[in-house]
């Protein structure tokens, strides 16, 4: 038990992050009229080396000249294990507008990958007088970023938003896999003839999702990289939010509908939640903290969990 109130994370939607690569401009006007949330525009593993400077000034460029909209506008910076992020944040920090909401940190290890970025942001951010901090979002997607998941969801005041990587997390792991998350073929159980498939992501989910609720950062579901795969998205997604996460990355266009989808509480979810509110309302009216709604147990616990649907549909409403 703590006496400590548990933060609430940033009262923004973030049901689905659209990535696309900095070194292909052509896209990013359909980025921009997507229904997505997020924007991530990528410096990172889809960019190759030979193309870094080019995609640095395609997104500088494209930061101040497209109209982004209500969206929330974040750039993928490369790895802190590169010669390239230092110059990602200060050439975009120096030459691009104030529109840029975040940036985006691959790869962290620990608190002290944060605080490297955090620090070079404050000192350009003076130099050059901008008002508007810039938010941080972080990719836990290596064996150290799990293992201090915890102290990374704490270490700046500027995180907003931490994400599982699954491809980078499994060769990390050193796991048996190529897939981009979802279903794994040989994770099962097996009993008298039957496969039954696991989910071998689940516990990275949880940490992340415990660390994120800790700290008041939002929790978000990775990249799925089979996009003709709408079922296996749709379930890992349904996994993901049901564990706690508020969103989910869109590799491709179409994956954007399936997250949204997902993550907006459903009529009948938040008609349910609203009916438990007015039943504990009424117990509380005849001096009782529990009540039976629709023949099961709702108490002062049932208001904490109804709230978080009703506040969430609330939230994205606007
Ligand atoms: N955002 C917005 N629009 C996109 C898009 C994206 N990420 N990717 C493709 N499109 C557009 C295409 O331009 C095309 O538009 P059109 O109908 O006007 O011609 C349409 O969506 C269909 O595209 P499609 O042909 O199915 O895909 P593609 O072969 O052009 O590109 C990918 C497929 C996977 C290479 C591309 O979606 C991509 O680069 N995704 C992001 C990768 C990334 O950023 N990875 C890093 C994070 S893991
Ligand atoms: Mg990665």
């Amino acid at each position: 038990m703590s006496f400590r109130i548990q933060p609430q994370p940033p009262a923004r939607p973030n049901r689905c992050q659209l990535f696309g690569p900095g070194s292909r401009p052509a896209i990013f006007e359909k980025m921009a009229r997507s229904d997505a949330d997020v924007i991530n525009l990528d410096l990172e593993d889809s960019v190759s080396p030979d193309d870094k400077a080019e995609a640095r000034k395609n997104i500088i460029q494209a930061i101040g000249d497209i109209d982004w909209g209500t969206k929330h506008l974040c750039v993928r910076i490369n790895g802190l294990d590169t010669p390239y992020w230092y110059r990602d944040i200060v050439d975009i920090l120096e030459q691009a507008g104030d529109r840029i909401d975040q940036f985006m940190i691959p790869k962290v290890g620990n608190a002290a990958d944060i605080y490297a970025v955090d620090a070079l942001v404050t000192a350009v951010e003076a130099a050059k007088g901008r008002t508007k901090p810039v938010a941080l979002e972080v990719i836990i997607e290596t064996a150290a970023g799990i293992a201090h998941v915890e102290e990374i969801a704490a270490a700046s005041p500027r995180l907003q938003a931490m994400s599982l990587g699954a491809a980078d997390f499994a060769a990390s792991m050193g796991m048996a896999t190529t897939g981009i998350g979802g279903t794994q073929e040989n994770y099962y159980m097996h009993r008298e003839g039957q496969k039954y498939w696991s989910d071998p992501w689940h516990w990275a989910q949880a940490a992340i999702v415990a660390a994120c609720r800790t700290h008041g950062v939002l929790p978000v579901d990775g990249p799925f990289g089979d996009f003709s795969d709408d079922e296996g998205f749709r379930a890992q997604a349904l996994r993901s939010a049901t564990l706690g996460m508020v969103g989910k990355w869109a590799i491709h266009p179409k994956q954007v509908a399936l997250a949204n989808e997902v993550f907006t509480p459903s009529d009948d979810a938040v008609r349910e939640a609203r009916e438990i509110l007015e039943a504990m309302e009424e117990a509380k009216r005849t001096g009782q903290g529990a009540a039976v709604y629709k023949g099961r147990l709702v108490d002062l616990a049932s208001i904490r969990q109804a709230e978080v649907i009703v506040r969430q549909s609330e939230m994205i409403a606007g």
